[in-house]
């Protein structure tokens, strides 16, 4: 066992892991990047969840499918008809398979032109910032760092009900490899995998059914957003039953047999596959030597304190594994602030403006505080909303579903809450990230000149709105 010593040894190279270790490496310090990492097929590739399994290869699908469900039913509006539309599933696949190569491919080159040592195997966290490094062989050596970044993420939660089986029950990931089309389709949770993913297989065919334990859809989401997300999802055609809590799902020949009870009594549903996505949990197996230091808080987070430091000194931990909302550039933000704090310079996340982006069709984006957070700080606000139905470029789009809504307190301006359900939704709300990281007031967006016709002028009236100024819309 040979010990090589380095500034900086990140463990994990997922979205928050990687970008660490690059700004490290930027920052002058001699930097490792441990990922273990291992695909279907069985290679090894940097990247984690979000470039192998997460966020790129499902919005490669949410793209495919939409544009096959806008061809099926919205190009008849332009005139545009086709006689023989038809979706070749593998080829949908391998495209999707050849941007996440791509992409995983460019981690290992950036690691090359930033002087990252990338290592694919096991990283342990031993006493006094050692880390064991096992090779996929088994061969292991010592590495001892200055300080440890740990970036380990999140993994699927399985229920005992409905263990993951690979075939007929299967995680986010086995929903994102389906080779064709399933005609049945339940999915166990109402989430963001759940509306994403299940999107995506309704889009090319499938009879999707979505059991969500909650009352409510889409908790986290401001009321209003949800209800009209509620409304255009059912106008779709997917069926999303509230209150529906599984009590068991067997699979037998024909398919996965799912029982559950509602608030009509014990139901049961017949489905060829099942996706269970009830959220993620922090991923810690095999991470820590009992000897490490590092606490591990409630729901298996590392503990860490705001600049992510963990109750070991000199080792930082960022991401999924970690509190706070389990999103890449959460985590990425992270990493880079606690590269650039091991560097010595100034570097924070700004909690507050982190914004959500939920890629349905439409799309629902949202930064700040809700109507009802904003309403239990019993601060007085205004609120503004502008549907996409009356902005020009949406109508030119075909894409008129939703609005946006803007949240200002009514004492000072600050604006304190963007949300949004439409067209290209995930892309507009960036505007309203750089306002409230700049602290912009309601009237600073009023006053700033929107390019027309742009589905951003949607933004710009909803900030008229709140003030009842809206110039294409009825004012309060
Ligand atoms: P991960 O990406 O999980 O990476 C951790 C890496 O560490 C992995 O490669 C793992 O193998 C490795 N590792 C763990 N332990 C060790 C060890 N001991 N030694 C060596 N390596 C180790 N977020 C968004 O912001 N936008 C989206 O659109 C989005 N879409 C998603 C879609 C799906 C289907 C899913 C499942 C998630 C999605 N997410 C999305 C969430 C996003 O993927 C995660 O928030 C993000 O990947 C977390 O980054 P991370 O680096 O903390 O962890
Ligand atoms: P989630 O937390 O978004 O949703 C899980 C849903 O399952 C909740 O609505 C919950 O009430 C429900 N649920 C829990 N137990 C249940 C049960 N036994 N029966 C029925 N319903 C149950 O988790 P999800 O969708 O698995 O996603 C995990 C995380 O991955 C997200 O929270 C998000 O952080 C990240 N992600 C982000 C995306 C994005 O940014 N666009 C896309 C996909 C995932």
């Amino acid at each position: 066992m040979s010990e090589k010593e380095f500034d900086v040894v990140v463990i994990g190279g997922g979205p928050a892991g990687y970008p660490a270790a690059i700004r490290a490496a930027q920052n002058g310090l001699s930097t490792a990047c441990i990922d273990e990492w291992q695909n279907h097929d069985g290679s090894r590739s940097f990247g984690g969840t979000c470039l192998n399994a997460g966020c790129i290869p499902s919005k490669a699908l949410l793209e495919s499918s939409e544009l096959y469900h806008r061809a099926a039913s919205e190009f008849k509006a332009h005139g545009i008809a086709i006689s023989d539309l038809a979706m070749d599933v593998a080829k949908m696949q391998s495209r999707k398979d050849g941007i996440v190569k791509q992409l995983t491919g460019g981690i290992a080159a950036l690691f090359k032109a930033n002087g990252v040592t990338g290592l694919q195997g096991h990283g342990r966290l031993l006493s006094d910032n050692r880390v064991e490094f096992t090779a996929p062989a088994g061969a292991k050596k010592t590495l001892s760092a200055k300080h440890v970044i740990l970036a380990s993420g999140s993994v699927p939660i399985e229920l005992s009900m409905a263990p993951f089986d690979g075939e007929h029950i299967v995680d986010s990931w086995g929903a994102l490899e389906f080779t064709e089309v399933p005609k049945r389709l339940g999915v166990i949770g109402a989430g963001v995998v759940g509306l994403e993913l299940g999107s995506v297989w309704h889009r090319l065919g499938a009879k999707v059914i979505i059991l969500e334990a909650l009352d409510d859809l889409l908790f986290m989401v401001d009321a209003q957003i949800a209800k009209e997300a509620g409304k255009q999802f059912k106008r779709q055609g997917l069926d999303i039953r509230l209150g529906a809590k599984m009590t068991g799902a067997k699979v037998g020949d024909k398919g996965v047999s799912v029982s559950y009870d509602d608030s009509a009594g014990s139901q049961t549903l017949e489905v060829d596959k099942l996706i269970v996505c009830v959220g993620r949990r922090a991923f810690t197996t095999e991470l820590l030597a009992e000897d490490s230091g590092v606490a591990v808080a409630e729901r298996g987070f590392i503990q860490v304190d705001e600049n992510c430091q963990t109750t070991a000194a000199q080792v930082w931990a960022v991401g999924d594994v970690v509190r706070g909302p389990m999103l890449a550039h959460k985590g990425t933000e992270e990493g880079t602030m606690v590269a650039d704090l091991i560097a010595g310079k100034v570097a924070e996340v700004n909690y507050n403006v982190i914004p959500s982006v939920i890629y349905t069709a439409p799309e629902i984006a949202w930064v700040g505080k809700t109507e009802a957070e904003v309403k239990a700080s019993g601060n007085a606000y205004k609120v503004g909303t502008f549907p996409f139905a009356a902005n020009g470029r949406a109508k030119g789009m075909e894409q008129t579903a939703g609005f946006v809504k803007l949240i200002t307190a009514e004492e000072d301006d600050e604006l304190l809450g963007v949300h949004i359900i439409g067209p290209v939704a995930g892309e507009l709300i960036a505007e309203a990230v750089l306002a409230m990281e700049f602290s912009a007031s309601g009237e600073d967006l009023q006053r700033t000149v929107h390019a027309h016709p742009t589905l951003a002028e949607a933004l710009h009236e909803a900030a008229l709105a709140a003030d009842n100024r809206a110039l294409h819309a009825i004012n309060r």
